[in-house]
């Protein structure tokens, strides 16, 4: 049996430079020594370091399993060092994701973003890593059903015999859907159960894609889910999530997974986490946020697992091909934006993060007369 490998990428938002704009280099700097000295006594495999806006991420490949106490206590160590650094420097909400006081085992619930992918690995295994700024985890549903159970996008779907057996049983994905207002989850597969799938997922605020397998179990993508909103008993930011996807031999190729942002589609973030926008690809370079602290950003990078160790990355957005879909995404922002404080460019009041609503009723209670 070939041991397994697992990859661990998790991040927070520890603090920024000029506002939530970017992660400053020296807290990166101070994360890639903390990791290459965790890689040196052996507790990980490999390591990558990057910034998607204000959020710090750590990949991290060991093979410890998921959920394992000793990595994601390193991260926790090295995202505390890193704010102790954003607070030396007066950045901006130095700190802000770091929730809780003492490390307890599992970073998860601690504010953190977590997306883990435990895995044999292939001869060559290709996985393409994703991190959003300025919006939430279910920004990912519709591009992760795009390029696992639409035909349109994925051409494997269809023509790869690994995807589209000879029955129902060996064709397409299955997807754990984790309700996150009830802290439930169900699996649904397809193409049998798509317009079940589609009717949760389309609430992206509360039914998230957080895990897909191919049919046969093959663990294909991780999410990460952290409703900081739950943990903090009140809503201190869109959790700004990450992803691993693996590609290739049976799986989407990487072409299709990065398809399905070639359209950049509406999300809830942006400004004060209160507001839809379109959420843009690009390039490590250009992942900050700044017009009108956006519009929201995703990034891919490509790895190639080498006996547990990260080969690359390859910057996948950093190509004119999406240059079409970032005029569009430009575009979008130029209307939507036009619409001010009015919905539904400003999100509805149950899912803003900041909101003066309840003072204003508050203030002009006396005021409001029955009508007859
Ligand atoms: C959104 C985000 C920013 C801030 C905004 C106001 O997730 O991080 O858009 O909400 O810059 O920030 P404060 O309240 O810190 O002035
Ligand atoms: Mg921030
Ligand atoms: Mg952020």
């Amino acid at each position: 049996m070939p041991q397994k490998i697992t990859v661990s990428v998790i991040k927070a938002d520890i603090g920024s430079l000029a506002g939530h704009h970017v992660v400053h280099p020296v807290c990166i700097e101070l994360a890639k020594k903390e990791l290459e000295e965790a890689k040196k006594e052996g507790i990980i495999l490999d390591y990558y370091v990057f910034n998607c806006g204000d959020d710090l991420e750590l990949v991290m490949t060991h093979r410890k399993g998921e959920s394992n106490p000793e990595i994601h206590e390193l991260a926790w160590n090295t995202f505390k060092k890193a704010a102790e650094k954003a607070r030396e420097y007066k950045l901006y909400a130095a700190g802000q994701d770091l929730l809780k006081e003492t490390f307890s085992g599992n970073i998860r619930g601690m504010g953190p973003g977590v997306a883990e992918l435990e895995f044999e690995e292939r001869p060559s295994d290709p996985i393409v890593i994703f991190a959003m700024d300025k919006t939430e985890p279910g920004a990912f549903n519709l591009p992760l059903f795009k390029i696992f159970a639409d035909p349109f996008n994925t051409a494997g779907l269809v023509i790869d015999p690994k995807m589209h057996g000879p029955d129902l049983e060996s064709t397409g994905f299955r997807f754990k859907i984790l309700d996150v207002l009830e802290g439930k989850s169900v699996i649904l597969k397809c193409p049998e159960e798509m317009y079940d799938l589609l009717a949760l997922i389309g609430t992206p605020g509360r039914y998230v894609i957080e895990r897909i397998w191919r049919h046969d179990w093959l663990p294909a993508a991780a999410v990460s889910i952290t409703r900081l909103s739950l943990i903090a008993g009140r809503y201190v930011g869109k959790d700004d999530p990450c992803a691993v996807i693996r590609a290739q031999h049976g799986l989407p190729a990487v072409g299709e997974i990065l398809e399905a942002f070639a359209f950049p589609h509406l999300v809830a973030g942006w400004m004060r986490g209160s507001h839809h926008g379109p959420i843009m690809p690009v390039s490590l370079k250009d992942a900050k946020c700044t017009r009108f602290d956006g519009p929201p950003r995703v990034v891919a990078l490509g790895f190639q697992i080498c006996d547990g160790k990260l080969i690359g990355p390859a910057d996948l957005f950093d190509d004119p091909a999406f240059d079409r879909a970032r005029m569009i995404a430009c575009e979008i922002a130029d209307y939507i934006r036009r619409h001010g404080p009015f919905m539904p460019h400003r999100l509805g009041p149950e899912e803003m993060e900041y909101t003066t609503l309840p003072q204003v009723l508050e203030k002009l209670k006396d005021r409001f007369k029955e009508e007859h």
